[in-house]
């Protein structure tokens, strides 16, 4: 049997990594308190799964759904647009229904990258832009994204021949894994960019409404010009807790939908119809149960990040997002210390470098653990002592 070399090129997804290392220790009986993973503790709210229960009933919910979603889905998703970010979107031709953020970033690149292509891809960052580029025989341009520039790329230190080459420009913020956030002037850089260059913008926005301190995110369609060059990347994952669901969309350019429309048609079948509906109840509400759900994360991240900083890391609470990037001590690389917590503390965190060479020398830590292993990690780290880096991972 020969697999495809895409298949061999994939690296490994940083996540499989840490759960085996979980496993290994639970296997030995080991109360393993894990950082790793963004995936919320907190359950949908009891509305939405109230809304499923009515529509597993239905039995126009029993037969195939639309590609695109339902009319009355994509509506719900342009009335939450125009409510939360001011930004008016054509339901029927703006809009579209995604099997969650990652199957449509994923896809993504199959539209708009051709074998020699390039894709701007930032470092660190959410796997699935590289591989996504790697599947569609585009190559990756990895632009760093480093604390001296608020974890922003330097669009103009892409150089002129990369400029050509690109096709696509992928950009997330409120950004995993750095917890920083952009404002309009980035945006408008970007667009104009996009412009310059023949570019099309694809925005990851799945952590906007997971914001702290009366921060409120902005979405890059709010930005003029913004629908010209690109589409945002949306999802109901992180917004309503519902990871497991399984629902997202595209919104934006709709030429840029049309053609995603023709991947995903070709690919898959669309989202339940239920499942929509839940995103449906989700959206019409008032965003009560979000704001009570950012007070918990945010008591959580304040926690965490003050547990960090007495131990010598020096972390600056995230505005947004879930995630703590915190930079590891002297001498340590990601890797090395978060194996030191691992052996230490038996706390996971994932190593920056899994998310890209830029990541290097930082760790990321998720604040989607309860409450309870969250103490318990933090009066494991608080009496904890940091070892001396052995000299295996120093950094070179
Ligand atoms: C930046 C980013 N984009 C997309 C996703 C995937 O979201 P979804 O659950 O909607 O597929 C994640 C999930 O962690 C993410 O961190």
């Amino acid at each position: 049997m020969k697999l495809a070399n895409r298949i061999s090129r994939v690296p490994p997804y940083p996540f499989v990594e840490i759960s085996r290392k979980i496993a290994a220790k639970k296997a030995e009986g080991i109360d393993v308190i894990s950082f790793g993973i963004g995936d919320p503790d907190i359950p949908t709210p009891d509305f939405v799964v109230d809304a499923l229960r009515e529509a597993a009933l239905a039995p126009p919910n029993h037969r195939y759904p639309e590609s695109d979603g339902l009319p009355e889905f994509k509506q719900a998703v342009a009335d939450w647009y125009q409510r939360r970010f001011g930004v008016a979107l054509d339901a029927g031709r703006e809009v579209m229904s995604l099997i969650g953020a990652k199957e449509g970033i994923g896809h993504a690149a199959l539209c708009f990258v051709e074998p020699g292509d390039m894709a701007l891809v930032p470092d660190p960052g959410y796997p699935v832009y590289a591989v996504g580029t790697m599947f569609a025989g585009g190559e990756s341009y990895f632009m760093p994204l480093r604390r001296d520039n608020g974890f922003l790329p330097d669009l103009d230190a892409i150089p002129a021949d990369v400029a050509t080459r690109a096709t696509v420009m992928w950009l997330n913020y409120p950004n995993n894994p750095t917890g920083a956030i952009a404002e309009r002037d980035f945006f408008q850089k970007a667009i104009e960019f996009a412009r310059r260059h023949d570019v099309v913008i694809m925005h990851d926005a799945c952590y906007t409404e997971v914001a702290y301190d009366g921060y409120r995110p902005i979405s890059f369609l709010e930005v003029e010009g913004a629908k010209d060059v690109g589409v945002e990347f949306h999802s109901l994952s992180k917004s309503y807790n519902m990871t497991g669901w399984r629902l997202g969309m595209a919104v934006g350019n709709a030429d840029i939908i049309d053609g995603l429309m023709v991947v995903k048609s070709n690919l898959d079948s669309g989202v339940p119809q239920a499942i929509q509906q839940m995103g449906m109840a989700a959206m019409a509400k008032p965003t009560e149960s979000v704001d009570e759900r950012n007070e918990v994360y945010k008591r959580r991240r304040d926690v965490l990040c003050d547990a960090l900083k007495s131990i010598g890391l020096e972390v600056e609470p995230p505005k947004a997002s879930l995630y703590v990037w915190a930079p590891v001590p002297e001498g340590y690389n990601s890797a090395g210390f978060a194996e030191a917590v691992l052996e230490g503390c038996d706390i996971v965190v994932s190593p920056g470098s899994s998310y890209g060479e830029n990541g290097e020398g930082y760790i990321r830590l998720s604040i989607t653990l309860s409450d309870a292993d969250l103490n318990r990690a933090v009066h494991r780290l608080t009496s904890w002592k940091i070892p001396e880096p052995a000299a295996a991972v120093r950094q070179s």
